[in-house]
């Protein structure tokens, strides 16, 4: 691919292909070390582990990325944010590091871009799949076919993706009340599962292959790129800011999400993930004791 002077603002269209390409480049080289011996450490906790392939692996698309589109920014889960161009790229490197590090064929690459604020494209790549979706002012695809989400189905035939409740939930809100919300929503759906990675979890929905996803402690880099190819196949996307952002904050920048494809009427969902917001909204208010 030809390199964009560091001055020029590459089209959306340009910002996916490059988003695709990084992230397919990134990516595959992974298969060959998944499920191989590897050093996991730990972050903020037990619940949150790094392997050495998360940290090469983001190096790895910065380094790509500034070479297609010198003077981006750009914000990864292991680095940081670096440059401050108007390209604002948000990366993260293998989304579902719980997975990988067991195992678990369920992890991606996601690397979303942002100009003035608002999301213009982005890749989401399951390596162990091949499978690769992405995003731009255009439309949605599918391995280059577009991508179109279909309708939801009522609540009690659906499938239901999350990750919640985890241990911090239980910190931030209570352990009694976010269980009797999961059993809320087991007893809702026709099926609940936790497969993990939020942007891979996003594009299932995008392909009707869930019907709905959703999600309370994500990051900008977990879902940036996947929102744009959830709402450009016509899916719905409602941010949660938890307290956490201003009401009125992008989408990409809030930690809790309800999705689903279009025409869903899932009122537990619903009920359950404003149960979230309120006990979020007034444990961010109460005083620090
Ligand atoms: C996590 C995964 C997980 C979601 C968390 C994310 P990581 O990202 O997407 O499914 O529930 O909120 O932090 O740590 O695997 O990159
Ligand atoms: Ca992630
Ligand atoms: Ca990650």
């Amino acid at each position: 691919m030809t390199a964009i002077a560091d001055t020029e603002i590459p089209s959306p269209a340009r910002l996916r292909a490059v988003a695709e390409n990084v992230a397919r480049a990134a990516g595959s080289p992974l298969t060959a070390v998944f499920r191989a011996d590897m050093t996991v450490d730990y972050k903020a906790d037990l619940h949150d582990p790094v392997t050495v392939h998360d940290k090469r692996t983001e190096a790895t698309i910065r380094k790509q990325l500034l070479a297609e589109v010198p003077g981006s920014a750009i914000v990864g889960e292991e680095g940081g944010e670096i440059g401050s161009g108007p390209v604002k790229w948000y990366v993260d490197p293998i989304d579902g590091t719980s997975n990988f590090a067991a195992g678990l064929a369920f992890w991606c690459v996601s690397i979303g871009a942002v100009v003035d604020g608002r999301i213009v494209a982005g890749a989401v790549y399951d390596p162990m799949s091949d499978t690769m979706f992405s995003a731009d002012s255009d439309g949605a695809w599918l391995d280059g076919a577009p991508l179109i989400c279909p309708e939801a189905r009522e609540e009690a035939r659906a499938t239901l993706i999350t990750g919640y409740p985890v241990q911090r939930d239980f910190r931030l809100e209570g352990r009694e009340a976010a269980l009797a919300g999961l059993g809320d929503l087991i007893s809702a759906f026709s099926c609940l599962r936790r497969p993990g990675s939020a942007a891979l979890s996003l594009c299932h929905v995008a392909a009707g292959w869930a019907d709905a996803a959703a999600g309370f402690g994500v990051n900008a880099w977990d879902v940036t790129a996947a929102i744009l190819i959830l709402e450009r196949a016509g899916g719905s996307y409602r941010p949660l800011t938890l307290g956490k952002q201003p009401d009125g904050a992008p989408a990409h920048h809030c930690p809790g999400y309800v999705a689903h494809g279009p025409g869903a009427r899932f009122s537990t969902l619903d009920r359950v993930a404003d149960g979230v917001d309120s006990r979020r909204r007034a444990g961010a208010m109460a005083p620090a004791l």
